[in-house]
């Protein structure tokens, strides 16, 4: 079984915890990142929290811990990060391109993007720009990374039965492609994306779980539809900052227009909806649909109702066991 975990917004929905929980419920094998350091995954896992920038939020689990052949790692990060989440099972593709000091420079010297754009300035599209120009030095040309060098898609046929996840990056609306172009980021951030930058084709792929914030968070520039004004995010308590770069995330109410464009570009098999007890408080902590505040399952149900998709995976708090999981319930054992 092969499952992509994909954000329906700018980024920060929650996927890092929703992948931590299926590799606690699920144990999967093999659990892939893609991406880029410019992402900051948060997991708060028993009250600690980790911010994951190369290797997937699967740590909580047993699996093994891989990064894609279309992913970008900064050797200073993933050698901290392979460090503490067990050198062992981490592994990376040798065609995974590597981001170096010149390439965060160039970014970092560039006033449109880091001014306009709002890049979080980590190199990333710099060495976009190598990688295209053919140029760009990759994992396998690291002498010091031979030790963690592996064929990832290769990993992946031969462990699939034993379950594989790939974590998208960003989300689906700062994708190059899809999203609000300029002000997106520079690589494709849809499930297509993913699974090209994983190197599974799409008919390997079983399910597509995107993943939805209960209220849209972006940070940078761009449109953000509805955008609240800084007081009165606080006032509904959905202030957040950036886990790379800690700025403040610009906050605008859920948006039914963008979740259904989410939908149709993602192609999705189950949807999750994290911090639900950002909008409902009695929700928060709660593991049984049962137990969450009746309006919290109405707007579910609506939801559910107008994206025509199940929706299986319900955060209501931070730690990865904190979620709904209703996904025996609606797609069966
Ligand atoms: P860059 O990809 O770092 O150049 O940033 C381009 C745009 O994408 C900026 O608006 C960033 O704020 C945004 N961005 C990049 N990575 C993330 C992320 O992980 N979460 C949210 N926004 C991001
Ligand atoms: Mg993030």
């Amino acid at each position: 079984m092969i499952t992509i975990v994909v954000d329906g917004l700018f980024g920060d929905t929650g996927k890092g915890k929703i992948t931590a929980y299926l590799a606690l419920r699920d144990s999967p094998a093999l659990c892939v990142r893609t991406g880029a350091p410019n992402a900051g995954h948060t997991v708060v896992y028993r009250g600690v929290q980790h911010v994951l920038r190369t290797l997937p939020s699967c740590f909580v689990g047993p699996s093994l811990l891989a990064v894609a052949p279309g992913a970008l790692i900064r050797l200073d990060v993933f050698f901290a990060e392979a460090e503490k989440y067990g050198a062992a099972r981490v592994k990376v593709d040798e065609g995974a391109g590597v981001i170096e000091q010149a390439h965060v420079e160039r970014e970092r010297a560039d006033e449109y993007l880091m001014k306009a754009i709002g890049s979080t300035g980590q190199g990333v599209g710099a060495a976009m720009v190598d990688r295209v120009l053919r140029r760009l030095r990759l994992a396998r040309d690291f002498p010091e990374l031979s030790p963690y060098l592996a064929d990832v898609p290769a990993l992946i046929q031969e462990l699939k039965g034993k379950g594989v996840v790939i974590e998208g990056t960003q989300g689906t609306f700062l994708s190059l492609y899809h999203g609000t172009y300029p002000y997106v980021t520079s690589r494709d951030t849809t499930a297509s994306g993913i699974a090209s930058e994983a190197g599974v084709g799409p008919k390997d792929v079983d399910e597509v779980v995107l993943v939805f914030k209960s209220f849209v968070t972006r940070v940078g520039g761009g449109p953000l539809p509805g955008e609240l004004p800084p007081e009165e995010a606080e006032r509904r308590g959905w202030i957040e900052r950036g886990a790379v770069t800690g700025r403040p995330r610009r906050v605008a109410p859920f948006n039914l227009e963008l979740a259904k464009r989410a939908v149709a570009l993602n192609s999705p098999t189950q949807i999750a909806i994290t911090k639900l007890d950002a909008l409902y408080k009695d929700a928060a902590g709660k593991t049984r649909w049962e137990d969450l505040p009746q309006e919290a399952r109405a707007w579910v149900d609506w939801l559910e109702d107008q994206l025509n998709k199940p929706i299986t995976l319900i955060g209501t708090g931070p730690e990865p066991d904190q979620v709904v999981d209703l996904r025996r319930a609606k797609l069966g054992p």
